[in-house]
Order: C-alpha cells, then structure tokens, then sequence
C-alpha cells in the first residue's frame, strides 16, 4: 500500500517534471525548436510583417517543407535543384507556371546520397558534392530530370571534421572548383586538402590544390565583369563577439589567405600566430570584411538585366548568422556593390529574420533564375524565397519559352505571347497579376486606337511611367501584334 502510494507519487511527480520541461521548451525561442528538432515550422504571419527588402522589390515564399535546404542551382527551364544533405535529398522545385509566385510542385530529383551539398549544372551534367566525393549525372535541361546513371568522378575527400560540406562549381574557364573546410576550430591539417579550394578536370581529373589558408569558403562565384573568383569565409570562433571578420576574399590562384595563422587583414592569431610573421606577411588580406560571426555561406553574383542602376556590379551574400556571439548578428541577405575605383560596399537586401533574438529564418544559399528572378533558401524553415523586382525580374509565370524567342519580319503575335509572358506585362495591366499596391492600368479596345505598326512605335518611346523595354523592331511588332489580340 505504502509502496503503491510512493509509485503513484512518483508518478505524479514525473508528469509534473516532464510538464514542466515540454512547458519550458515551448516557452524557449524557436532556434531551440529548430536545433532539436531539425526544422522549425515557417511562420508566414511573422515573415509577412518582418521581411524588409529595398524598394520596388518584393518576396513569396516559394517553397517549405524541404527540412535542411541549403544549395541551390537554377535550371534553364525555370526550376530550380536544392540539396538537402541531411536528407541525403536533391528536390527539384518546379517553375512557377501558374503565376501564383510559389513553386508548382516540389519533388525529390535524388536520394540516399552521402550528405550532398553543392551543385552545378554544366555541359549536360548536374555536379553534386557529397561529403567526400563529387558525382554528376547527365541532366536534361529542358525537362529538368537526370538522364542517365551517376559517375563517381572524385572520391576521398577529407570528410568529418567541423566543417564537413563541400560545394561545387564549374568555373567559367571549364575547371570545377571544390572548397573544403578546415577540420576544427583553429589548427594546423594534416591533410593538406583541408581549409582550401581545389580543382579538377570536369571529369574530375588532374586534381590540384587552388588556394590555400581559406577556413571554410562555403560560398563562391566568379565576377561577370572580370572574371574574378570571390569567396566566401567563416573567421574562428571563440574569441568574444566582436572578432574576427569573416571574409570576402578575391581568390588567385596559389593565393594564401591566412587560416590559421592570421585573421582578418592578416592579424596574428592569439593562438596559432606567433612565430609566423612571414608566412603572415604573404597571407592576402580580405576584399571585404563582413560582421564578426555572421557566418557568410552562399552568394552569387546578380545579372543586372532589369535591376536598379546600382546593381550593375553587384553580388548578394547569405549571412546564416551566429551561433556563438551573445548578441545575434548576420541572418539577413546583404548585397554588396563594386564601385567604379573597385570599392566594395555592403548594403542589407533581406532582412527581418531575427528580430530582438528572435529567429524565423537564416538564409543559406542564393542563386538567380532564368527570368532574374532571386532565390533564397533558409535551412532553419527548410523553405526558398523568391524575390522579385517591380515588372523587370521574375514577375511573369515562368513558360517553357521555346526558343527562338524573334524572326525576323515581326507582327507574329506567338512569339508576342512570350515577350508578354517574359516581360511581365500583365503586373501593371491586369489586376490578377500585380502585386499588392501597383495601380493597374487596364487596357482594353487598343484596335479602335492603334493597327500594328503604331503600337509597336508606342512601345519604343512608350508614355512615362510605362516602361521601355529592350526589344529589337520585329520583337515589338511581335509584340503589338498580340497585345492587339488580347485587348481587341
Ligand atoms: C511598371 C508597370 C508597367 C509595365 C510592366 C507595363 N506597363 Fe504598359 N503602361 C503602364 C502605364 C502606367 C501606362 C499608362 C501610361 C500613360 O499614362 O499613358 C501604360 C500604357 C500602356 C499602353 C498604352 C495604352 C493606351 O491606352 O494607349 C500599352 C499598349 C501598354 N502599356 C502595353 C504594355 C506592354 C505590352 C507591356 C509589356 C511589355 C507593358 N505595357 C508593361 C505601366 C506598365
């Protein structure tokens, strides 16, 4: 008897316990939710009224439920693959056809790889970096599927460790660049692979080491005006909240940039510096330096066909935020913008996803669709943004735009529907398609008012605020010719 009541005390006592620790993780910011439990859930109402982004751009949320979504690359097509390495997953998110700003559907393209991360699409392969390999598959572009078995065409990749992802590219000069992190905080590696960026044959021979001294540039892109190859990099922990920057490094080939023995514009490292004043000496300082702690992973840089003036040398970066500072910093898309004298300033993009410490989102990687259009993935939610801007970028549903998209006499209004479709003409003209606040114009009975011909002179010195779009003389005609046929 005494012993039942002592059970039944007990009982009592550890549901209370057991309450009371569910009550306090539920009461405990989202981050908490998110680390133990993989993914925390999207918070639409939250995002809606924090994300900020700067004028005449706006955001969807294009897809959710893709627990760790971290790198992207965008099809031609209008897809776009995203890895999920935890999952062992590449989804591919399929084009937004029906103009609702969200992915029509999202499948999964692979799964059962070794915690792939990176990815490329070039020559007819799509490249995944897993843990320690790189793979490619032969990809149809068009249908957005793989065609064909997988070839293994590097294997051995130093793996484990902090910093255990690897990323992929191929660069503009046909060699695919590799980063790999560094194995631990600060140290010196025993394989020299380890804290640089290597590179390959596409086919994954003739395997060299590229730059070196690099922590973990999880991030790179080249530079569309020159060429150059930027990267990302995470600076080293445990040195207070204010210390060291992490990098934007301009990378040349055989560059040193410092880990683990110099941080930031080649500071000695507390730890690991001393008695390392040449090799400290040839390290190459930053190109820009980020927010202690922000943790810079993705970036890309922007075409900047129908962006504001000031994104004509541009680049937007993926600050993920951070996990060991005492006040949250980073997690927010900044851009940064190359001035004429070569000057790097850095500005914030999307912003909102922590507010007084509190977290609904941290962007990882960002890629530029076919259309312009931006995607971010956020691997706290598991979701992808997309964002757009005003009718120049991405505003139009994505089509399967059969190339070519001119003849050369003009007046076909076919070819008409794309440019309407790929321009983004109904935003402004038609009220299912603008976004909240543009006033629309609507336009109606244009063949009592113009024939062909006049239209198509309307369109290359159209009233302000109309737009004037780049076409060529039989694009406009193409043009005016269905514009004619939608608003007889
Ligand atoms: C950013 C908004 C915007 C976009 C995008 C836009 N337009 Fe317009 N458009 C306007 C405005 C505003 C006017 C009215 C100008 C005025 O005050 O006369 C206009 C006027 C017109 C007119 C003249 C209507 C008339 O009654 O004379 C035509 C035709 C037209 N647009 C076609 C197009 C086509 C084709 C496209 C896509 C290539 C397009 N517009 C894209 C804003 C836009």
């Amino acid at each position: 008897m005494v012993r039942k009541i002592a059970l039944s005390i007990a009982g009592v006592a550890l549901v209370v316990v057991a309450g009371g620790v569910i009550f306090i993780v539920s009461q405990l910011n989202v981050p908490l939710w998110g680390t133990l439990f993989g993914r925390a859930e999207v918070q639409a109402g939250a995002l809606e009224e924090r994300i900020r982004l700067p004028e005449g751009f706006r955001w969807t949320l294009y897809a959710t439920g893709m627990t760790n979504a971290r790198f992207m690359v965008a099809v031609p097509n209008g897809d776009v693959l995203l890895s999920a390495p935890r999952q062992g997953r590449v989804y591919v998110l399929r084009a937004d056809k029906n103009g609702d700003g969200r992915s029509d559907s999202v499948e999964v393209l692979l799964e059962d790889l070794n915690r792939p991360h990176g990815l490329d699409l070039a020559d007819g392969y799509l490249y995944v970096a897993e843990t320690d390999a790189i793979l490619r598959y032969p990809f149809n572009e068009e249908a957005g599927t793989i065609a064909g078995p997988p070839e293994q065409i590097v294997s051995g990749l130093p793996r484990g460790g902090n910093h255990w992802t690897k990323t992929v590219r191929i660069g503009p000069d046909g060699w695919m660049y590799v980063s790999i992190g560094s194995s631990c905080n600060v140290c010196e590696e025993r394989d020299s692979r380890r804290a640089t960026i290597m590179r390959f044959r596409p086919d994954g021979s003739a395997g060299e080491i590229f730059a070196t001294g690099l922590r973990n540039s999880v991030g790179f892109d080249w530079a569309p005006w020159d060429g150059s190859l930027y990267a990302t990099d995470n600076g080293r922990d445990l040195m207070g909240d204010d210390y060291p920057p992490c990098e934007l490094n301009r990378i040349i080939e055989g560059g040193f940039y410092g880990w683990p023995y110099a941080n930031g514009d080649r500071a000695p490292d507390p730890d690991m510096g001393a008695g390392k004043g040449e090799l400290i000496a040839q390290s190459i300082a930053p190109a820009h330096g980020f927010g202690a702690h922000t943790a810079p992973l993705g970036m890309v840089f922007v075409r900047p066909q129908g962006l504001p003036d000031d994104f004509r040398q541009s680049a937007l970066v993926a600050l993920h935020g951070s996990w060991n500072r005492s006040i949250k910093a980073g997690y927010r898309v900044v851009s940064l913008h190359w001035d004429p004298d070569g000057k790097i300033i850095e500005r914030d993009f999307m912003t909102g996803f922590e507010v007084d410490e509190d977290v609904i989102g941290r962007p990882v990687d960002i890629v530029q669709g076919a259309d312009g259009a931006i995607y971010i993935s956020d691997d706290f939610t598991g979701s992808v943004y997309r964002v757009t801007y005003r009718g120049t970028i991405g505003s139009a549903p994505a089509q399967a735009l059969p190339l070519p998209l001119s003849h050369r006499e003009g007046g076909d209004p076919d070819y008409g529907r794309r440019h309407f479709a790929r321009l983004g003409c109904a935003t402004c003209h038609e009220e299912s398609a603008a976004s909240p606040g543009t006033r629309v114009v609507a336009l109606a009975k244009l063949a009592g008012k113009y024939d062909r011909e006049s239209l198509a002179e309307y369109l290359a010195a159209p009233q302000p605020p109309m737009p004037l779009f780049d076409l060529t003389d039989a694009e406009r005609r193409d043009l005016a010719a269905y514009v004619l046929k939608r608003y007889r």
